[in-house]
């Protein structure tokens, strides 16, 4: 695996690459991760992963700072799992000076769900794939489903913007116990860990009553959120939305996921399930 730290580095190695299927990460890869560079491998001749923490994305009090870099074990990872190029830039690489051009998703997909909560979240994770995608130019990128909002909002972005670039979904990979891998895992106490597959339990328990004719979404949102309270979680929304664009159903509307925010302790972790 090259490893590039440079844009001009990264662009002169990927001239004659073929067909380049990207990967971008903040690091502290998981098998989520190393299953979605495996899948990369399918789609074309190159896989290229990036690993660089985006201050874009993070707002201040927010975890950037403690947000884990594991380079080498991350590299040794990626190595691994047959991933041919990493670009690791820092941050002067990045933004040599502040990023005053930004992407600007529409509100009504970037200020719902995890955009109430976190605001500017998706204007940061936008901005840096579309330059993420200016310097690496693939012709296939593949994000997971575990961060639902995100490939609806990015997906999007490419089709609005008529980026020839194919945008894949990774499935979200779970523990035995169902608690979705996820970089927030590794802050979890031991009890917190015990605790946390709940958040699985209760979507899987709010879509297997949508699938048996439920449609008061309302009353089940509420529900799935006073099970998670019982248990000393700090729910941000249990919401039963459409796929396609995350908004509110009809009773009538199929093709639904039901997507989480809760904080257990002082770690805030997301789910989602697709009925
Ligand atoms: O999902 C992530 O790890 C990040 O949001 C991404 C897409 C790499 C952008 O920083």
């Amino acid at each position: 695996m090259q490893i590039h730290d440079t844009i001009s580095g990264v662009r002169t190695a990927l001239k004659a690459a073929g067909r380049v299927v990207f990967v971008p990460t903040m690091g502290n890869l998981h098998e989520g991760h190393i299953a979605l560079m495996r899948q990369a491998r399918q789609h074309g001749d190159c896989v290229v992963a990036s690993i660089f923490v985006n201050r874009l994305q993070f707002r201040p009090g927010e975890d950037f700072e403690k947000y884990p870099r594991t380079m080498l074990a991350d590299c040794d990872k990626l190595r691994e799992a047959g991933v041919d190029h990493l670009f690791a830039p820092d941050e002067t690489e990045l933004y040599p000076a502040p990023q005053r051009y930004v992407v600007e998703p529409p509100a009504e997909h970037a200020n719902i769900l995890e955009g109430e909560f976190r605001p500017g979240h998706f204007r940061g994770v936008a901005t840096v794939v579309m330059k993420l995608f200016g310097i690496v130019s693939p012709q296939a990128a593949l994000f997971g489903k575990k961060d639902f909002q995100q490939f609806m909002v990015l997906s999007s972005m490419v089709r609005e913007f008529g980026l020839p670039i194919d945008v894949i979904p990774g499935p979200t990979v779970r523990a035995a116990d169902g608690l979705a891998l996820s970089s927030r895992n590794g802050f979890l106490s031991a009890a917190e860990r015990a605790e946390a597959p709940r958040l699985y339990r209760v979507l899987a328990k709010v879509i297997e009553q949508v699938r048996a004719g439920a449609t008061d979404f309302a009353r089940l949102e509420h529900e799935a959120m006073d099970e998670l309270r019982a248990h000393h979680w700090a729910p941000d929304y249990i919401a039963l939305r459409k796929q396609i664009d995350l908004q509110s159903p009809s009773a009538h509307d199929t093709g639904l996921v039901v997507l989480a925010a809760a904080r257990l302790g002082s770690t805030r972790l997301i789910d989602n399930l697709e009925v």
